[in-house]
């Protein structure tokens, strides 16, 4: 999952980065209150849309204001704005930083190195694949072994390989220190500080934040729960995790897709983009049952894909192991009893492995009229992709 900068922000402060206070607010009167309580402190306080995308500044979505009547006109600017595609809803309002100087810094998981990796340059501000882009060797890559992270020498030999100048690295460490506190102790895959700012006063600030958590981690995490964005998330996405499916939609595409095991999915997906490619049609959501999958988890399975709008045909593609195919088959018969009239698209149907002979008569006997059986697995994905493209 990844935060948003406010919520990067509270992290951060939680561990001891140093942050600005800010206040995020949705409106733009809300904004004008805030700022009137941060000029209090601040001689300055900076707009800041909130959505998950890098140069917002850039695309005007960061902007000072020296009063409270120019934060209100800000935040009315930014919060109707579309950044990337992705729409304003809040804006931080956070207090102003006097800057010296800009540094970029990250950290994140490596995987083809089995490693994390830090980055960090000298010039920071500007997004990092353009500083990666247009001068490369500004960017220090260290490589973090997992069990040792980032301590005061690590953090040394990051510094000291983005070039930065002793006295300025000694302020620099404790902070680099408690980042990885950040990545580490709430179990992040991403930590990017971009800028992390000098200060005339030789203060080192986080003005930025962007951060991913590994949702594979949320057992240990219960306050990671409250990150989540219900505004944001995919209706459907969010119906699935609530059954307890494992489900991906997929932002282009017409045929539902359930499989049992996720590498069948997978190459079910490729199969049905493969057959579809000439008629414009192709997948519409991965969604893996599992193995051991009974008639409930197949009606849940039905009932989210039937009500993707998407979808005009369905594809479902069991391989019996664990899951016999008669037992795919009752879920299917059964799912449909359960949605009635709600089910309303053609549904493929491919069976093969243990128990296919009975799981087919069963589909043959309830002579269902949206259920198509279909023997291979190509065959079953061009019939599929067929149905979604008439
Ligand atoms: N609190 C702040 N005080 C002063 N300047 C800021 C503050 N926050 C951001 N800026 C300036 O705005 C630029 C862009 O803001 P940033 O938060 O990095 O957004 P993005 O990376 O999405 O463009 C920063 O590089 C910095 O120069
Ligand atoms: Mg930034």
């Amino acid at each position: 999952m990844d935060l948003y900068e406010y919520q990067a922000r509270e992290l951060f402060a939680a561990h001891g980065v140093p942050v600005l206070p800010g206040i995020v607010v949705t409106t733009a009167d809300e904004a004008f209150d805030a700022a009137v309580k941060l000029l209090e402190i601040s001689s300055l306080v900076v707009v800041k849309a909130q959505v998950k995308t890098g140069g917002r500044g850039k695309a005007g979505g960061v902007k000072i204001a020296t009063t409270p009547e120019k934060a209100r006109e800000s935040a009315q600017a930014i919060l109707g704005m579309e950044i990337k595609g992705h729409p304003v809803h809040r804006v931080l309002i956070a207090a102003g930083a006097d800057i010296a100087e800009e540094y970029y810094f990250s950290v994140l998981l490596d995987r083809s190195n089995r490693r994390y990796l830090a980055m960090c340059a000298k010039e920071g501000g500007m997004e990092i694949e353009q500083l990666a882009k247009e001068n490369p060797d500004a960017l220090a890559k260290v490589p973090v072994d997992p069990t040792v992270g980032i301590d005061r020498e690590k953090a040394e030999e990051i510094l000291a390989a983005a070039r930065f100048a002793p006295d300025t690295a000694a302020k620099i460490v404790p902070v680099l220190a408690q980042l990885w506190n950040v990545y580490t102790k709430e179990d992040a895959t991403l930590v990017e500080v971009n800028p992390l700012v000098l200060t005339p006063e030789g203060e080192i600030i986080a003005l930025d934040g962007k951060v991913t958590l590994d949702d594979n981690s949320r057992f240990r995490h219960e306050h990671h729960a409250d990150l989540v964005d219900k505004r944001s998330e995919n209706p459907l996405e969010a119906k699935a995790k609530a059954l307890g499916l494992n489900y991906v939609k997929l932002d282009h595409g017409q045929v539902g897709i359930i499989g049992n095991g996720a590498g069948l999915v997978m190459s079910t997906l490729d199969v049905v983009a493969y057959a579809g490619e000439k008629q414009g049609v192709g997948p519409a959501n991965f969604l893996d049952i599992g193995g051991g999958a009974d008639a409930t988890v197949m009606a849940n399975g039905l009932d989210v894909i039937l009500h993707d709008p998407d979808v005009r045909s369905v594809f479902v593609n069991v391989f019996g192991g664990i899951t016999a195919c008669d037992q795919v088959a009752a879920g299917i018969v059964q799912a449909l009893e359960i949605l009635g009239e709600k089910a309303t698209k053609p549904i493929v149907v491919r069976l093969d492995g243990n128990n296919v002979e009975e799981g087919r008569r069963i589909l043959q006997e309830a002579q269902h009229h949206l259920v198509i059986t279909v023997e291979t697995m190509d065959g079953a994905a061009a019939k599929a992709a067929e149905l979604a493209a008439q």
